[in-house]
C-alpha cells in the first residue's frame, strides 16, 4: 500500500495500542527534556537505484539493525533538531521549518548522503505532529520536540558512501532543557578539547560532533557546569560555541557580537532569528571572532554586560558564570540581563503566536 503513495505524502499505519490518555497525561505533565516520547514516528527509506520510497507514520517501535549496518561501524548519521508548538488560538506551527530542511541537506551533503527534498522534510514533521497532536505538554515553555534523522542503513563493512539510509522522525514533549531550572548557567571552558576543525564537520549537524563532545561535556559536570565551551581548534582562544548552542556577547554601548560562521561552528536557526531581532531593534550586531581572555577582561571591567546561549532546545538562556582551569568569571550580576530577557521574549512571542509574524517564519501546520 504505502509503495504507491506520492513522495510527500505520508500514509498511516496508526498504533494498534497507544498510550492511554491518563498515562500520557501523567507523562507530559513534568516531561523534563528528551525522556518522553509520542506514540509514533515518521520514516522514509532510500536505496540509490530507488530514490526515496516507502514514507510513512508507523508505530514508534525499536529498530532491529544487522550488527554490520553501516552506521554502527562509521557513524554516516546527521540529524535536526525543532519544536512544533500549540498557539493561543489552539493551532499547532513550526518556527522556519524550511530552514531545518535546508541544514539537513548541507549536513546530509558533508557527510556523503543523500538529500531529501525539502517538501518531504517539512510534510514529515507535519504529519507526525498531526498524528500526535495530543501530546502537547501543558507546561510553561512547553513544546513537542522533533529530532529528524537519517542513517547509512547498508549492510556492509567497506568503508564508504552508503547505497541504503532510513530517514525517522521521532517527538518528544518537552519542557526546558537545563534540569537545575537556574535562572542563568554556568559553563566551563575546555582547555584539552576542541569540537570542530577548518574543514571538518563543526558546521554539520552529525552525531559524530556531539560524541566528540561529550567528554569535554562530562569534564563541565564535573565542575558544576551546565555546558561546555569550546575554542577554536587552531589557536585556542576564539570562542566558537557550546556544545549544543550558539553564544552571543552584549555590550555597554548596545553592541552585540556573536562569533562568526566560518564552517566549525553550527549555522543555528535560533541564532540567526536572534540577529535580525537584534537589528531591528536598532542594536549593532558583529559576527565577529572573540577572544576568550577578551571576554573575560570585558565582564571584569563591566564593559560586556550580558552573555546568552541560544538554540532550538535552550531558545535563549543567560550565562552567569564561565569557569575553566584558572578560575572562573561572573558577567553582569550573574543572572538574567535585561537585553536577554527582551530578545528571548521577542522571539518567544513570535514563535508562540503571540507578536506579529513580519518574517513569515511560523508555519501553521493544518
Ligand atoms: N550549536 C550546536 C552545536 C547545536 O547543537 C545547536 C542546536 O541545534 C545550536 C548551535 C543551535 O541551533 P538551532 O538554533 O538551529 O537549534
Ligand atoms: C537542539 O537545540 O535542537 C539541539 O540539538 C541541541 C541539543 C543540546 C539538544
Amino acid at each position: 500500500m504505502a509503495e504507491t503513495a506520492a513522495p510527500h505524502e505520508f500514509v498511516t499505519d496508526t498504533h494498534p495500542a497507544p498510550v492511554d490518555a491518563d498515562t500520557r497525561t501523567a507523562m507530559i505533565s513534568d516531561p523534563g527534556f528528551g525522556r518522553v516520547f509520542t506514540d509514533h514516528m515518521a520514516s522514509v527509506h532510500y536505496h540509490e537505484d530507488k530514490g526515496w520510497h516507502d514514507a510513512k507514520i508507523i508505530p514508534r517501535a525499536p529498530l532491529s539493525l544487522d550488527p554490520a549496518t553501516a552506521v554502527l561501524h562509521y557513524a554516516q548519521e546527521i540529524f535536526e533538531g525543532m519544536k512544533a508548538y500549540r498557539l493561543a488560538d489552539g493551532s499547532m506551527a513550526l518556527f522556519r521549518p524550511e530552514e531545518n530542511a535546508r541544514r539537513f541537506n548541507e549536513s546530509a551533503r558533508r557527510m556523503a548522503m543523500p538529500e531529501l527534498p525539502d517538501g518531504l522534510f517539512v510534510e514529515s514533521v507535519k504529519a507526525l505532529v498531526r498524528t500526535d497532536a495530543h501530546w502537547f505538554p501543558p507546561v510553561e515553555g512547553g513544546a513537542i520536540y522533533l529530532r529528524p534523522f537519517m542513517f547509512a542503513s547498508e549492510v556492509f563493512l567497506g568503508v564508504k558512501p552508503s547505497a541504503e539510509y532510513r530517514y525517522l522522525v521521532i517527538a518528544s514533549p518537552v519542557g526546558g532543557y537545563f534540569k537545575s531550572g537556574a535562572p542563568a548557567i554556568r559553563v566551563w571552558t575546555s582547555e584539552h578539547y576542541t569540537r570542530a576543525a577548518p574543514g571538518g564537520t563543526g558546521a554539520a549537524k552529525c552525531g559524530g560532533n556531539y560524541a566528540a563532545s561529550l567528554i569535554a561535556q562530562a569534564e563541565a559536570t564535573r565542575h558544576e557546569c551546565d555546558q561546555v565551551v569550546f575554542l577554536d581548534a587552531a589557536e585556542r582562544r576564539w570562542v566558537e560555541e557550546l556544545g549544543g548552542m550558539n553564544l552571543f556577547f552584549l555590550f555597554d554601548d548596545g553592541s552585540i557580537i556573536t562569533p562568526p560562521l566560518g564552517g566549525t561552528i553550527l549555522p543555528g536557526i535560533t541564532r540567526d532569528s536572534i540577529i535580525t531581532l537584534a537589528k531591528e531593534a536598532g542594536l549593532t550586531v558583529r559576527e565577529e571572532p572573540y577572544a576568550i581572555d577578551q571576554w573575560e577582561a570585558d565582564a571584569k571591567s563591566g564593559k560586556l554586560t550580558e552573555t546568552f546561549a541560544c538554540g532550538t532546545a535552550a531558545v535563549v538562556t543567560p550565562v552567569g558564570k564561565v569557569a575553566g582551569v584558572n578560575g572562573e568569571f561572573t558577567i553582569g550580576a550573574g543572572g538574567p540581563g535585561q537585553l536577554t530577557e527582551k530578545l528571548k521574549s521577542q522571539l518567544v512571542a513570535i514563535q508562540r503566536g503571540d507578536a506579529e509574524d513580519r518574517h513569515g517564519w511560523v508555519h501553521r501546520i493544518e
